[in-house]
């Protein structure tokens, strides 16, 4: 399966590669970085915990998986709102804390399918505030109500155990146990000098983030938990995971970018990121 949202950052072009090295022999699945998911979807683990920061993204997930039909026919009325002025009124009631809190959980899930498929690069966004800031995507044809996906990615969270948590990483990461597999996906360390985006929360995640992550996977390790980390390739992190128990893999893949908002052009750029595994050697 494929994700039903667009997210920066997504492992949708490695997800065969990366599911590959995690393998398949392990008890639960965590994945506390959860964004699109495209792990996740692609791999369908049976025991798969998911979680997230980010309380929008976790309501929709959520209300995928218990209320599917009421979702679509919520988002039926977004299907002719693809333009700027309709974008910007439906963002912006994040800007007006009564009417937003009146939002039922579905609608809310509804704005938020929404605003992630017309938005600039389907990014999700927010200023110190908490309020979305993404501007418009002005795509000709975005996909506002996928239906068939929505009902397939329900039906395999339900007939597994899948479970979606609002939470921060570490508190739902240290759950793991002997025999289980954590995927950490966080946002990436960017080398000075070069645009990266962080900010899919207020607060951004910089290097002393990168090794407090790094801290847990080697508690956990220890604990007989395996670990996989997808990081951006810069000489920092290829310092922070050079010692044992961790094994390095560059992954490859053609992106295809539009590098500013409105180029109708895209260009192609190969892509290079690590994948680490850790785990006790036996
Ligand atoms: C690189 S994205 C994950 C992309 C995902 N693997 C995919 O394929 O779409 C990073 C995610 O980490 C989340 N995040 C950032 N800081 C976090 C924290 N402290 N705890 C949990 N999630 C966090 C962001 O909301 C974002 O969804």
């Amino acid at each position: 399966m494929q994700p039903i949202v667009k997210w920066a950052g997504g492992k949708r072009r490695f997800a065969q590669q990366i599911s590959k090295l995690l393998g398949n022999n392990f008890n639960n699945y965590y994945e506390p970085f959860i964004g699109g998911g495209a792990i996740l979807l692609y791999m369908e683990p049976r025991n798969a915990k998911c979680s997230d920061i980010n309380v929008e993204l976790i309501n929709l997930y959520n209300i995928v998986k218990n209320h599917p039909e009421e979702l679509i026919v919520e988002l039926q009325k977004y299907i002719d709102k693809n333009n700027s002025h309709d974008y910007l009124q439906i963002r912006n009631i994040d800007r007006q804390p009564i009417e937003f809190s009146r939002l039922t959980e579905i609608e809310r899930a509804a704005r938020f399918m929404y605003l992630n498929h017309t938005c600039f690069n389907g990014i999700w966004r927010v200023n110190q505030n908490g309020q979305n800031n993404v501007p418009f995507g002005r795509y000709v044809n975005p996909k506002i109500l996928a239906a068939d996906e929505i009902r397939d990615v329900s039906k395999y969270f339900n007939d597994y155990n899948v479970s979606f948590e609002v939470n921060d990483y570490r508190v739902v990461a240290n759950r793991a146990q002997a025999g289980d597999v954590v995927y950490f996906d966080p946002p990436y360390d960017v080398e000075e000098g070069q645009n990266g985006f962080v900010g899919y929360t207020a607060s951004g995640f910089n290097q002393n983030n990168q090794r407090e992550l790094k801290e847990l996977c080697d508690l956990l390790v220890q604990r007989g938990v395996t670990v996989g980390i997808s990081n951006s390739n810069t000489r920092f992190i290829r310092e922070l995971y050079g010692n044992d128990p961790y094994n390095f893999y560059e992954l490859h893949s053609e992106l295809k970018v539009r590098r500013t908002i409105g180029a109708k052009s895209e260009s192609r750029r190969e892509v290079t990121e690590l994948f680490i595994i850790g785990r006790l050697q036996r």
